[in-house]
């Protein structure tokens, strides 16, 4: 499949979470591509099978959880359609921000595959199962589209 990440991240973070998503893909035979929001290659993303969204978890640690750069994620093009999976980094608590990023996944049209909270000192744990779990689901959906 061909696999676009694409990410937004004030300190870093996600950045490099994007690239573990990323490499992970990669490794498992996909064309990957990854970008930050507002860099991003637009032929690459709407010529692809399917999209990693990531961003970080903005609040005030115990409450109000929402998805950082909402505002950016909410004006991507290219989404519209494809099966979509969203990571999101925190450092204490991320709430339900997972299901907001699933929110602002379908209001851009895309077709969410599920997501997952990683927080930001334990990079890189979660992700690989996460991109497996994820890119599998994306293959269900798209031969069951076809
Ligand atoms: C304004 C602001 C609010 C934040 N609120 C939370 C929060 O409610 N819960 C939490 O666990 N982390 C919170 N964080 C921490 C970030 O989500 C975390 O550091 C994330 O990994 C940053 O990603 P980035 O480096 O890609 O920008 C907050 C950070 C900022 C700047």
């Amino acid at each position: 499949m061909k696999v676009a990440v694409v990410y937004e991240s004030r300190t870093g973070n996600t950045a490099r979470a994007a690239e573990l998503v990323a490499a992970a893909a990669q490794e498992l035979g996909h064309e990957v591509g990854v970008w930050p929001t507002g860099k991003t290659n637009l032929e690459f993303l709407t010529t692809a099978d399917m999209v990693f969204l990531g961003t970080w978890t903005d609040g005030i640690i115990v409450a109000g959880h929402r998805p950082g750069g909402a505002g950016q994620l909410l004006e991507m093009p290219g989404i519209w359609g494809k099966p979509t999976a969203g990571f999101v980094t925190y450092a204490i608590h991320a709430g339900k921000v997972v299901d907001k990023v699933a929110d602002v996944v379908t209001l851009i049209g895309g077709d969410w595959v599920g997501g997952r909270a990683l927080r930001r000192d334990r990079l890189p744990e979660g992700i690989a199962g996460f991109v497996v779990a994820a890119l599998d689901e994306a293959e269900m959906r798209i031969s069951a589209g076809n």
